[in-house]
């Protein structure tokens, strides 16, 4: 194969509980992961010599070099290779951008070059091992313990205010890094929004007093019609609801979007 398609999907935490530290410094973990139907699109094309282009609404400040997660994934891989990254998802948002990216990376120079990724998805970063299989997940460990779970597909609502928000300061800034971990999973069929409920992101209180406009943001997706629950994602700064239905969901994106034209929204569905 000499060029193949990839999708990178934004990456949900639909509840993030922070349950220890290690003696690295890196955070342990317990959430539940579920991806998005929105995400950046990559083209990858056999190549002498490694490229990166950036396109798409949210190019803008993204690297082209090898600051990039993409380029990193591509080395780690071992083989060069033309990619041109479409990005739709906002950077530094807490929904996986670079992460979805990379791991979407891997699976594209798998296509190409025919041979699985030998490496570890986890040296690239945290998040890049949920978002190799892209499938909603149970994440423990620092992000390399991953148990899958069948979701039913839930329509929401995304938000980023368009603050970027440092995932070392949300982390420094946690009240308890020994918080309980998830209450036992919902069985299949069970009511998964009554569940998630009753779970939290152990991440939204310190991000929120460090860009209070999280905040506003988690009070405007509260008061839409139809919303179920709204909260944080990640380290933030990308909120989300979930809502009662696809139209209830178009409906908030675009009653949010003209109030607050600055903010990056998306109406899609988690699964
Ligand atoms: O692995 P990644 O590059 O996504 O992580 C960014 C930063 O977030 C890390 O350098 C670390 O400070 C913090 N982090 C953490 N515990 C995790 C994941 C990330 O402390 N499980």
């Amino acid at each position: 194969m000499t060029k193949t398609k990839a999708f990178a999907p934004a990456k949900i935490n639909l509840c993030l509980h922070v349950t220890g530290q290690r003696a690295d410094g890196y955070h342990l973990l317990d959430s539940l992961v579920a991806f998005a139907e929105v995400g950046d699109h990559l083209t990858l094309t056999r190549s002498e010599v490694m490229q990166l282009q950036v396109t798409g609404p949210m190019a803008q400040g993204v690297p082209t070099d090898g600051r990039n997660l993409c380029w990193k994934a591509a080395k780690a891989f071992g083989q060069p290779a033309a990619i041109t990254l479409d990005k739709h998802l906002p950077a530094a948002a807490g929904i996986g951008g670079g992460s979805s990216d990379a791991a979407a990376v891997l699976r594209g120079m798998s296509d190409l070059y025919g041979t699985p990724f030998g490496g570890e998805a986890l040296t690239l970063g945290a998040d890049v091992p949920v978002c190799m299989a892209a499938r909603a997940a149970r994440m423990e460990g620092i992000g390399e313990v991953l148990t899958p779970l069948a979701l039913p597909r839930l329509p929401a609502v995304l938000v980023n205010p368009r603050v970027e928000v440092s995932t070392p300061d949300v982390f420094r800034a946690l009240a308890s890094k020994t918080n309980p971990a998830l209450e036992p999973l919902p069985a299949d069929g069970a009511d998964v929004i009554a569940w998630l409920r009753d779970q939290r992101n152990d991440l939204q209180p310190p991000a929120v007093a460090l860009q209070p406009v999280i905040g506003d943001v988690l009070q405007a997706l509260s008061a839409c019609e139809g919303t179920f629950l709204a909260r944080m994602s990640g380290s933030g700064a990308t909120c989300f609801a979930i809502m009662a239905s696809d139209e209830a969901a178009a409906r908030a994106a675009t009653a949010l979007g003209q109030k607050h034209p600055n903010w990056w929204i998306a109406a899609t569905a988690l699964s």
